[in-house]
């Protein structure tokens, strides 16, 4: 059964800190846009305090999450427990996504190790914590995280993932522009 909690617990930041993998879901207004969802994994998440969490998030072929974020400000963040005791808890909230070279970049890069192909930071600002049992959650046993996203943000270059960024981050499926795509205005 959902149940919801005051707020992302110092028990809640123990938990997630131990997980190995979240996913991010999104969506814009229009009844026709696509719904996202991303799998987040690399040690990328910090609970900035009970009401705040964000992750550093990697240059991929899209950028959906910023698109929606701008659009409308939802977000929600998704654990499930794969070992130990069944969880699943989601954090439902209002997105913030900060660009490198802001004022709010300085304040919260360095609580990031940076990766390579880091592209913005994602904040949310937590409005509803809630979890259910994840009883039908398989369990898995963690490996290792895959090198493949930062080898391919190394074998580009810095310059390359500029251009990168330009050609396919400035808009998500349905069209919406993203934070990202002012930084190419001029
Ligand atoms: C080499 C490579 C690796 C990628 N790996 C991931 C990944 O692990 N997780 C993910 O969400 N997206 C990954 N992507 C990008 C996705 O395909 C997706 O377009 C993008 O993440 C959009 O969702 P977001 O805005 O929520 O990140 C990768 C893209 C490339 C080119």
């Amino acid at each position: 059964m959902a149940k919801l909690h005051e707020s992302v617990t110092p028990e809640f930041r123990e938990w997630i800190a131990a997980q190995k993998l979240f996913f991010v879901a999104s969506a814009p207004l229009g009844a026709e846009g696509h719904v996202n969802v991303s799998p987040k994994g690399h040690d990328c998440l910090r609970v900035l305090d009970e009401r705040t969490v964000a992750y550093l998030d990697l240059t991929g072929s899209g950028n959906e999450t910023s698109a929606h974020i701008a659009e409308n400000g939802r977000i929600t963040l998704m654990w499930c427990a794969f070992e130990g005791p069944p969880r699943i808890l989601r954090l439902y909230g209002r997105g913030e996504v900060v660009l490198p070279g802001s004022q709010r970049w300085a304040e919260l890069s360095p609580l990031f190790e940076m990766l390579p192909g880091a592209r913005q930071i994602v904040v949310n600002h937590v409005e509803r914590v809630q979890t259910s049992c994840g009883f039908a959650v398989p369990l898995l046993e963690y490996r290792e995280e895959r090198p493949t996203l930062q080898r391919f943000a190394l074998s580009k270059g810095e310059d390359g993932m500029v251009e990168y960024r330009r050609e396919k981050n400035q808009a998500s499926i349905d069209g919406l522009p993203t934070p990202l795509a002012a930084t190419f205005e001029d």
